[in-house]
């Protein structure tokens, strides 16, 4: 374990799994909360306002930071992921020095054998992110299920950006009878309404102006969805994209929240969502919006 000084605030941080579980036992008694916030790094606003919530809803709370290989179906995109770990520490010692930080390496989490289990989360994974992206839930559900048996979380914090993530999560958690309470929290927005991500740590300036036209696309599918069907909004999207040289549409789903299944007519009393992903000069970048 690591306690370090930024700006007069001490951390603790720990690199191994077995010195963190020692800790998290040396100061846990009975009803203690400990809140967690899995992340890949490469903080932006969003994690930290998870980091925010539970620190106000737990006596603890633990942030990792592993950029974790098994859920990446692309070799360039893991090597090229953001890693910042001396930012990253220096971010979340301006928000409180009660956190605790995980920051495993691959090799102790595992232990040789670089693979993930396969899940079956009863559908939700062979939609949009795990069309395109195969493989992709099975390394999100083997790292959070390790992470939480690691952590014991009473509360675990994800942001609703990846929606379709938190939901997997939801059900893994659910069919694994694990004890803690997964919460979504609302998407953060760059004052363009870009959604935070750390990827967009790889765009230009010009392309983080550009990538405004996602949000946008949204917000004006949600008001077009009030009066056209699903299959409507979806073409309108389709041509708005091949009209722009910049982007590629990777897809855009409209999808009942709770089985993410594609809306082929609406019915009332189901929560509509939009989701989308598009590249921008190779940088993946996804959003979503709730419809109704
Ligand atoms: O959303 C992320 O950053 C990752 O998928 C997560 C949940 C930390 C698992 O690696």
């Amino acid at each position: 374990m690591f306690a370090l000084n930024f700006n007069k605030t001490v951390m603790h941080i720990f690199y191994e799994k077995v010195a963190l579980i020692d800790h998290l036992k040396s100061i846990g008694t009975t009803n203690f909360k400990i809140g967690f916030v899995p992340t890949m790094g490469a903080l932006h606003q969003g994690h930290l306002s998870l980091m925010q919530k539970s620190l106000l809803e737990n006596d603890s709370t633990v942030v990792s930071i592993f950029v974790n290989p098994t859920q990446f179906n692309n070799k360039e995109d893991l090597d090229k992921y953001p890693r910042t770990l001396e930012d990253d520490i220096r971010k979340i010692s301006t928000l409180s020095d009660q956190i605790i930080l995980f920051a495993p390496t691959v090799d102790d989490i595992y232990e040789g054998s670089i693979l993930s289990h396969p899940f079956d989360f009863d559908g939700l994974e062979n939609q949009m992110e795990g069309k395109f992206r195969p493989g992709h839930f099975d390394g999100v559900g083997t790292i959070v299920k390790r992470l939480f048996e690691i952590v014991t979380p009473t509360n675990a914090y994800f942001g609703e950006k990846d929606f379709q993530q938190l939901q997997i999560v939801k059900k893994m958690v659910s069919k694994s009878s694990l004890k803690v309470n997964v919460i979504g929290c609302p998407i953060y927005r760059e004052s363009n309404q870009l959604a935070m991500s750390s990827r967009n740590e790889r765009l230009t300036a010009n392309e983080r102006e550009e990538a405004a036209v996602i949000y946008k696309t949204l917000a004006l599918a949600k008001e077009k969805f009030e009066t056209n069907s699903a299959k409507e909004v979806s073409e309108w999207v389709i041509k708005t994209f091949e009209k722009n040289e910049h982007f590629t549409l990777e897809y855009f789903q409209i999808a009942d929240e709770a089985t993410l299944l594609p809306c082929v007519r609406k019915t009332q009393n189901k929560k509509y969502r939009a989701f989308i992903a598009v590249f921008i000069n190779n940088i993946r970048l996804i959003d979503t919006i709730s419809l109704n």
